[in-house]
């Protein structure tokens, strides 16, 4: 799909001067559009945040632990098994894009409040991989397992199995295959092509954990791993500090660390907000052309404050907490 981007402003004095635009943006050269505040939930806890719209269903069923005082680490597991599960959803779990020759290889990965972490990489045929992360992280010494390794573990741990592509996205996929001669055609990743659903938890004990997982890059190559899978990159939880987890095109974020600098600038003193914010001028100030390279993240503090931020506008991230549950637009640095 052709995306026109529109052209920006130099930044001027008086922007700077009337406070509209960070210091930090002084020698971009063009104008970020957030404006800088953070939503303050401060004490609002238990609270969850997810990424795009099928974070709203994935929230309830986060919410079913939180609002009996359960953990955050069984939340955000249980929360983002919905989407797993939803196979409408052409971007995460059963219903995921396959690779360039048709195998649908699923990424995920899992922290809790101690900093134990688990993920799992180009899992095929498992119907949950973020419960397969969370068991390479509580039942082995290591963090990560990929391919046919993680497969063999999945099934000596009884977890199930089914048969992808599902008949809807075969169909799809030989309908690209068909008319789709440039493999390495960048997809664009926006609100009309649903990406990871990534989701952080503060429960009512004042713990912070997080999840991640997603189908990745429809028609990669195969053996692709994105950002999703990678701790640190699609996600990371510091529970002293914060947690934040990231969407959008893996190859970008991972290059920043993105979801670890999101965490490690919250450490530094900034809001989430800013945050979120910093990391993604950090990607971007990494590339020349910005030409379908959305990226986002999600961040959430120990006290509950939430901030979001992408490279373009379109993304968007479920909130719910006892008394608020919506859909709110993140923030952005430019528009299509
Ligand atoms: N953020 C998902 C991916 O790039 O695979």
């Amino acid at each position: 799909m052709e995306q026109k981007r529109r052209k920006f402003l130099k930044i001027g004095l008086l922007g700077l001067v009337a406070g509209i635009v960070k210091p930090v943006l002084a020698t971009s050269t063009e104008v970020s559009n957030a404006p800088l505040k953070t939503p303050k939930l401060i004490g609002k806890k238990p609270i969850v945040i997810s990424t795009w719209n099928h974070g709203l269903a994935a929230n309830l069923g986060a919410w079913e632990v939180l609002s009996k005082g359960g953990k955050s680490i069984d939340a955000v597991e249980k929360g983002v098994m919905v989407t797993e599960s939803d196979a409408t959803n052409r971007s995460v779990g059963i219903g995921g894009m396959p690779d360039r020759d048709g195998h649908v290889t699923l990424d995920a990965c899992i922290m809790d409040e101690q900093s134990r972490c688990g993920a799992v990489g180009c899992l095929e045929g498992i119907a949950h991989p973020i419960s397969v992360a969370r068991a390479i992280m509580e039942k082995t010494q290591h963090v990560m397992l990929v391919g046919e390794g993680a497969k063999k573990f999945a099934l000596d741990h009884g977890f199930s199995t089914i048969k992808t592509p599902i008949p809807a996205v075969k169909e799809a996929y030989l309908k690209w295959k068909k008319e789709n001669k440039d493999v390495f055609k960048k997809p664009v990743i926006n609100h009309e092509n649903h990406d990871t659903i990534g989701m952080l938890a503060l429960d009512s004990a004042g713990n912070l954990s997080g999840s991640c997982t997603t189908s990745g890059w429809a028609f990669k190559l195969p053996g692709r791993l994105g950002d999703s899978p990678i701790i640190g990159a699609g996600l990371f939880v510091d529970n002293e500090i914060g947690a934040a987890c990231a969407t959008g095109l893996g190859e970008a974020i991972i290059r920043v660390a993105g979801s670890h600098t999101v965490v490690e600038l919250m450490r530094q003193g900034h809001t989430p907000q800013e945050a979120c914010q910093l990391a993604v001028e950090r990607i971007i100030s990494k590339h020349k052309d910005l030409t379908g390279l959305q990226c986002g993240f999600i961040a959430l503090d120990k006290q509950g404050n939430v901030g979001a931020y992408s490279i373009f506008n379109g993304f968007n991230y479920a909130l719910k907490t006892s008394d608020e549950e919506k859909l709110v637009d993140a923030t952005y640095n430019r528009k299509w």
